[in-house]
């Protein structure tokens, strides 16, 4: 019910939000409320804020204390496009001049982000996050897939690590990870896959939390989550 809420209060304030007159965008265009969904399969050579940036945002940056709606730490919120354009300090074009990519490759311990004892964010994602502010940080998303979704013979190692780094990691490892559960390794993400937990989260079905917080994963990823599951959480 809490999150239910919390849900609410966010979309109230996503919705009132209004958007700095940006020129890379046509006039009366408001790229807050319309992502340019490019209806194609996702390009290699782009980075996409729906399907690269946000999900990388919200699992390592957008944890409750830090730059989460309800915190904001210095400001900053970083659980949308709109907060991310109105708080995260990003010059479309320029990402040397951009806090948001600075941070990223601060090299004073105390001044980088994440903050320690949270690991630096790897260089591929730290390359994406340069690569979407140089090509002019816009709110674009992409077909993955290419529009089908395969879900024969899942594995931890090839299907599913990899949403799970992208999307969970950052709030389900360390010392205090989110709910006390840590998603660092096969064998903390087969038990709750076992409970049935991971399948629920991720569904957003009633009951459980959705995971992860404000977000949603592609349809094609949470079938594999399940496709996995249903296949008996081979390895
Ligand atoms: C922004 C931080 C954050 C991200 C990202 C995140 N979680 Fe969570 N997670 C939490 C917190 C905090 C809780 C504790 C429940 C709550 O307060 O909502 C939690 C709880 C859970 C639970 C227990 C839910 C319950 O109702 O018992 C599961 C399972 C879970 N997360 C899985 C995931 C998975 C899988 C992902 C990625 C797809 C994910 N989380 C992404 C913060 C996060």
């Amino acid at each position: 019910m809490k999150n239910t809420l919390l849900y609410a209060a966010i979309g109230i304030m996503l919705t009132s939000a209004g958007c700095k007159h940006d020129p890379l965008y046509p006039a009366g265009y408001d790229p807050a409320t319309n992502p340019i969904s490019t209806g194609l399969p996702c390009n290699p050579d782009t980075a996409y804020f729906v399907n690269d940036i946000l999900p990388l945002l919200i699992s390592n940056c957008a944890m409750s204390g830090c730059h989460d709606a309800q915190t904001r730490a210095e400001g900053i919120q970083l659980t949308s496009y709109a907060s991310v354009m109105q708080t995260g300090d990003v010059k479309p074009g320029n990402a040397n001049g951009s806090e948001l990519y600075e941070v990223l490759i601060e090299t004073r311990e105390d001044k980088r982000m994440p903050v320690p004892p949270s690991p630096r964010l790897d260089a591929a994602k730290i390359a994406l996050v340069r690569k979407w502010i140089e090509q002019g940080a816009q709110n674009n998303s992409c077909l993955e897939n290419q529009g089908e979704c395969d879900t024969t013979n899942m594995t931890y190692t090839v299907d599913i690590a990899p949403i799970i780094s992208s999307n969970c990691i950052g709030c389900h490892s360390g010392v205090s990870p989110g709910g006390g559960i840590l998603l660092s390794n096969y064998s903390q993400v087969a038990a709750q896959a076992n409970t049935g937990k991971l399948q629920a989260v991720v569904s957003h079905s009633a009951g459980v939390a959705a995971m992860p917080p404000g977000n949603r994963l592609s349809d094609c990823n949470v079938s594999k989550i399940k496709a996995w599951a249903n296949q008996g959480l081979i390895q």
